[in-house]
C-alpha cells in the first residue's frame, strides 16, 4: 500500500522525508513526491518511478516542515501527474487508502470541473480548499465527514507551519523527534529519528507542530493516546553484505523460528485462556498468511482433533460465516494491518468468537483488536515476498496447536528446538541452481505435495509467481491427473515436495506421470531412497530429516531460494516485484 511520511522541526525536510520514504518503499514503487512549506508557499516534486526519482528534486525543496508519498497505485496509472502530494489552493495531501465515494463527492461538489490527475485522492485536497474557510481543524472535520473509505493523510497548510493528520481504516503514526515532529504509515520510517511514537487510532484528527502534537478524535473532542516505544531501528532495517532483502531474510529464518519459540511463552497463558471451552476453529490471512494457515489447519485436527478451516480472508467476510459462541478465529498478518484481514477479525468479534491475532506487527490494527496475540519473532521484513514471516507463522501455529491439544509450550519446544540448525543447514546445504534454471526457462511450475506438502506447494507457487513472474500453480499431487496433466510437455516443469513417508509411494506416482508426458521434474524430499528411484531422471533436493510436521520450516526455505535464483536469473527485483507493495491497506 502507499506509505507516508511528514515532518516539521528545525531541518530540512525534504531531506528527512526523503529518507523516511526509502524506508516505506516495501509499502508501494510506483511513484514519488514531496511537497514543503517555505515562506507561506507550497513547493511540489513528485515523479513516476521509485523514491530514488526524488534525490535530484529535494534540493529545490526549501522549508522545515513538509509531506511525501511513496505510491502503489490503485485508482489511476502509475505516472507524474497521479503521484502525491495532490494541491489546491492552500493545501497539499499525501493519502494512503481509497476514497470509495469519491465520484460521487465530485459530482456533489465539482461537477463540470476537470481535476487535475485520475486519483480518488485529489478529492481530498479540492474539498479541504472548499471547506477551509481559516479555521484547519474544521475544515478537516467537514472533510472527515464527507469522505468514505480508508485513509490515512498528511496535509500541510499555507498558513500553518506544521502538519495535520486524519486517519480512518488506513494505519498513521505520531513521531517525537529530538528537534521536531512526525507523522508516518509505519515504524521503520521513524527509525533513528523517534524513540517514541503515538498510534492513532479511527476517526482521529491530528495537529502537529514542531513543539506540540494535539490529537482529538472524531468529535474534535481533545483524546489522550499515550506513547510507546518505537521498535523500529536502523540496524533492523539494514541490508548488510547481502545483495537483496530477500536473501537476508530467508538467512534470518532460523533466528525468526527462535524468537517465535521464545514469545510463545510469553503468551502461553492467555492464549490456553481464550482458548477454554472452543470446539471450532477457523483460520483467516490473505496470500502466504493464508498458506500458513492451511498447514495450522492440519496441525489443529492432527493434534486437538478439532475441526478446523482455513479461509481466505477477503472471502470469510462475504460469505455469512457460521460463528458460534464456541468458534475461535485464528488471525494470520505478517504486517497485521492486511485491510482483508482486519475486517474478518473484527467482524469474527462481532458476531461472538475469540480472536487470535497471530502477527509480526506489536502494535498492528489486527492486535489492537484481537482477544489474545501470539507474536511471531521474524522481526521487520522489508522484501515484498514473504519469507522469514512464513516460517515464524508455521512455528507460532504449531506451538498453538498444541496448546488447543493440551501440550505445554515446555514439551512442544523439545521438537522445535533443533530446528534452527536444521533450517541452516537446509540454507548452507540444498542447491537450487538447477531448479531454478529449469524454472527460468519454463512455460510454466507445477508445485505438487499431499497433505501438508501440498500447503508447503500453494507457497511455493505463490512465490515463485510473485517475484519471477513465471506461470505457476500448486496443486495436490494427486489431482495432477484430473486435469492439470494437460499442461505438461517438455515446457513444463514439476517441483513435487515429499516429506511425508507414508504418501511418498504416492507422490513418485505423480513424478512418473511427469516424466512421461515429457515434462521435466525436480522432487525436495527429506525421504531416503528417492535419488535411487529418480537417478539420471529427476534432480532431487535433499532437505534434512526431521519431524514430519514441522518439515515445512524445511521445504519453505527451498521453495523460497528456488524463487529467488530464478527471480535473479530472469533479471527481476526479487524484494520490489512489479505491481505489488507489502502491506495492503485496502480491500
Ligand atoms: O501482511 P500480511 O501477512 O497480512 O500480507 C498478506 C499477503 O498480502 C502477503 O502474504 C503476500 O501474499 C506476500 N507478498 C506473499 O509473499
Amino acid at each position: 500500500m502507499c506509505g507516508i511520511v511528514g515532518y516539521t522541526g528545525g531541518r530540512k525536510a525534504s531531506e528527512i522525508i526523503y529518507e523516511g520514504l526509502k524506508r516505506l518503499e516495501y509499502r508501494g514503487y510506483d511513484s514519488a513526491g514531496i511537497a514543503t512549506l517555505s515562506g507561506g508557499e507550497i513547493f511540489v516534486g513528485k515523479k513516476q518511478g521509485r523514491v530514488g526519482v526524488l534525490e535530484s528534486l529535494i534540493g529545490g525543496l526549501d522549508g522545515n516542515t513538509g509531506v511525501g508519498h511513496t505510491r502503489w497505485a490503485t485508482h489511476g496509472k502509475p505516472s507524474d501527474v497521479n503521484a502525491h502530494p495532490h494541491c489546491a489552493g492552500k493545501f497539499a495531501v499525501v493519502h494512503n487508502g481509497i476514497i470509495e465515494n469519491f465520484a460521487q463527492l465530485k459530482e456533489r461538489f465539482f461537477c463540470g470541473v476537470e481535476f487535475s490527475s485520475q486519483t480518488d485522492s485529489e478529492i481530498i485536497v479540492r474539498l479541504l480548499n472548499e471547506f477551509y474557510d481559516g479555521d484547519l481543524l474544521s475544515a478537516l472535520k467537514c472533510v472527515a465527514d464527507v469522505l468514505q473509505g480508508s485513509y490515512a493523510l498528511a496535509v500541510i497548510c499555507a498558513d500553518f507551519n506544521g502538519l495535520a493528520v486524519l486517519k480512518k481504516n488506513s494505519p498513521a503514526i505520531i513521531g517525537y523527534g529530538k528537534d521536531g515532529n512526525f507523522v508516518a504509515s509505519d515504524c521503520p520510517a521513524l527509525a533513528g529519528e523517534c524513540s517514541e511514537i503515538t498510534i492513532l487510532e479511527d476517526g482521529d484528527i491530528a495537529v502537529v507542530s514542531q513543539d506540540c502534537v494535539r490529537i482529538y478524535d472524531g468529535d474534535l473532542k481533545p483524546a489522550e493516546r499515550g506513547r510507546i516505544k518505537n521498535l523500529a531501528t536502523p540496524a533492523s532495517l539494514e541490508l548488510g553484505d547481502c545483495p537483496h532483502y530477500m536473501l537476508k531474510e530467508i538467512y534470518e529464518v532460523p533466528a525468526s523460528v527462535e524468537r517465535t519459540c521464545a514469545g510463545y511463552f510469553t503468551v502461553e497463558k492467555k492464549v490456553s485462556e481464550v482458548l477454554r471451552g472452543i470446539d471450532r476453529i477457523i483460520i483467516v490471512g490473505c496470500g502466504t498468511a493464508y498458506n500458513s494457515g492451511l498447514v495450522a489447519k492440519r496441525y489443529i485436527e492432527s493434534f486437538a482433533r478439532m475441526p478446523a478451516e482455513a479461509e481466505i480472508a477477503g472471502e470469510f467476510r462475504y460469505k455469512n460465516p457460521v460463528i458460534t459462541p464456541t468458534t475461535a478465529v485464528i488471525a494470520i498478518s505478517q504486517s497485521g494491518e492486511t485491510a482483508d484481514t482486519v475486517e474478518a477479525a473484527k467482524l469474527a468479534l462481532s458476531l461472538g468468537a475469540k480472536v487470535i491475532a497471530v502477527t509480526n506487527a506489536p502494535y498492528s490494527a489486527l492486535t489492537r483488536c484481537a482477544d489474545a496475540v501470539v507474536p511471531v519473532g521474524a522481526g521487520p521484513e522489508i522484501c515484498v515476498a514473504a519469507t522469514k514471516s512464513y516460517t515464524g507463522q508455521i512455528t507460532a501455529l504449531y506451538l498453538l496447536a498444541k496448546t488447543l491439544a493440551g501440550v505445554s509450550a515446555q514439551a512442544s519446544f523439545e521438537k522445535l528446538s533443533v530446528m534452527p540448525k536444521l533450517c541452516i543447514q537446509t540454507i548452507e546445504n540444498i542447491d537450487v541452481s538447477t531448479l531454478a534454471d529449469m524454472c527460468a526457462r519454463s512455460d510454466g511450475a507445477y508445485f505438487l505435495g499431499r497433505d501438508i506438502d501440498y500447503a508447503v506447494a500453494l507457497e511455493g507457487s505463490l512465490k515463485l509467481k510473485e517475484i519471477s513472474y513465471v506461470p505457476s500453480e500448486g496443486y495436490p499431487a494427486g489431482e495432477l491427473k484430473h486435469g492439470t496433466l494437460a499442461l505438461i510437455d517438455i515446457r513444463a516443469v514439476a517441483v513435487v515436495i515429499i516429506t511425508d513417508e507414508r504418501l511418498a509411494g504416492k507422490c513418485e506416482n505423480a513424478v512418473e506421470q511427469v516424466l512421461s508426458r515429457k515434462g521435466k521434474a525436480v522432487v525436495i524430499t527429506n525421504v531416503g531412497g528417492l535419488e535411487k528411484t529418480f537417478e539420471g531422471r529427476a534432480e532431487v533436493i535433499k532437505i534434512p530429516k526431521c519431524d514430519m510436521y514441522l518439515s515445512p520450516l524445511l521445504s519453505a526455505i527451498a521453495v523460497q531460494l528456488v524463487a529467488y535464483r530464478t527471480a535473479l536469473l530472469l533479471d527481476r527485483d526479487p524484494d520490489k516485484p512489479r505491481n505489488l507493495a507489502k502491506s495492503v491497506t485496502v480491500e
